[in-house]
């Protein structure tokens, strides 16, 4: 199989790739909400033209945590789908699946070889995971965990494959030779991870990777919880009302807008002691294209009920297109897999390339060569 999907044009550089390369992943987690449309996928889309784009469904890091078959078959069609709802022009980007492109798993073994347990196991996230499924996570950043009474007898839950989910993040990236990676404010450290072993690739077996950087958008376009507007906008929020998908209908759009949490002082601004009602004015803004002082312009005078009225119309107005696009996509499932295909051919292309050349400089068979 490896040597089939091998392209012709191998060493060819084309005009394509002398552009800068974009990659970023997300797991299929099923729904987007209005978070990952605007902190994420509506920049992205806006990146299309000027580079060459891959966006990759990490359907091998969902496996880290327990996900049932047809859940994650479904996942990954939702997620292309809204992808090119919200604006992934499929001609304009490559989408695919990670396991659909042979490279990945094999990378991140070889990254594997390279990383010190300590490393991971001093990662936040793996820390914030682990604490999640009954262990105590270290005290001191650093440290390596602690393993408590309980902790110990939970140990057996905790499976290797969470533990080197950077590692394969990092092969998801070093295998394109991705130059730029927008990311979450919560990915950083995984890039830091990401960055270091390149340069230790690099150093230990000559001038290989691309040193990837990481691209964090502004903290501004953090869209809060309606709930609880100190906390992120996020899809694990037990309560329904806090989180707005981008399928959403009109009328669970009302609801939730109608319930989100304000203040007392029916004055209509921006700023830190109001993060209700900051939060839903950047949430207009974003969508309105107005800035913040046209709005709290706009909103002189008037008190919470309007704003809400008004927002609910924005949002009903902007993700109207979206879910419409949507609801027509996901009932087309050949068009889908055919876009995914289209992505997985360009991935593989690309991924060979780099995989052959880390092949031949470990001393591993160069398969290109047949
Ligand atoms: P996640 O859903 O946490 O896997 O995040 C996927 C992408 O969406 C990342 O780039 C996040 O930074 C972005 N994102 C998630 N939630 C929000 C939010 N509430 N506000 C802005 N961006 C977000
Ligand atoms: N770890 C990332 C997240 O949880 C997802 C991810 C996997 C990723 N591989 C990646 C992001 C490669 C960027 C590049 O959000």
């Amino acid at each position: 199989m490896y040597n089939q999907l091998i392209p012709n044009d191998f060493m060819t550089i084309s005009e394509e790739e002398k552009r800068k390369v974009i990659l970023t992943c997300a797991q299929p987690t099923g729904k987007l909400t209005l978070g990952n449309y605007l902190g994420a996928v509506r920049n992205w889309s806006t990146m299309l033209e000027n580079h060459e784009c891959y966006f990759g469904i990490v359907d091998l890091h969902a496996i880290t945590t327990p996900t049932k078959p047809a859940t994650l078959r479904q996942n990954v069609f939702d997620c292309v789908a809204q992808y090119v709802a919200c604006g992934l022009d499929p001609e304009k980007c490559h989408q695919f699946v990670q396991s659909h492109v042979v490279g990945h798993t094999e990378l991140a073994w070889i990254l594997t070889c390279l990383t010190p347990i300590g490393e991971l196991q001093r990662m936040t996230q793996f820390k914030d995971k682990v604490a999640k499924l009954g262990f105590k996570a270290a005290e001191q950043e650093g440290e390596e965990i602690k393993f408590t009474h309980d902790g110990a007898r939970a140990q057996a839950s905790i499976n290797a494959g969470l533990l080197c989910y950077p590692v394969l993040m990092a092969a998801d990236i070093l295998l394109y030779n991705a130059d730029l990676v927008p990311v979450g404010e919560d990915q950083r450290q995984h890039m830091e991870l990401c960055r270091d072993l390149a340069q230790r690739f690099n150093h230990q077996f000559s001038e290989t990777f691309v040193v990837p950087d990481a691209y964090v958008g502004e903290t501004g376009s953090r869209i809060m919880s309606l709930a609880d507007p100190t906390r992120k906008m996020s899809k694990s929020d037990e309560n329904e009302r806090a989180t707005l998908y981008i399928l959403d209908e009109p009328g669970q759009i009302g609801k939730k807008i109608a319930s989100a949490v304000t203040d007392s002082e029916p004055v209509i601004r921006a700023s830190p002691e109001k993060p209700g009602v900051s939060n839903l004015l950047a949430i207009h803004s974003a969508l309105s294209g107005q800035t913040i002082d046209q709005l709290e312009e706009h909103f002189a005078g008037k008190g919470y009920g309007i704003l809400k009225e008004e927002l609910t119309e924005v949002i009903t107005e902007s993700l109207r297109p979206v879910r419409e696009k949507y609801q027509e996509l996901i009932q087309d499932k050949t068009y889908l897999r055919s876009v995914l295909a289209q992505g997985a051919e360009a991935a593989q292309k690309r991924a060979y390339k780099v995989l052959s050349k880390v092949y031949r400089k470990i001393g591993l068979p160069d398969r290109s060569k047949g």
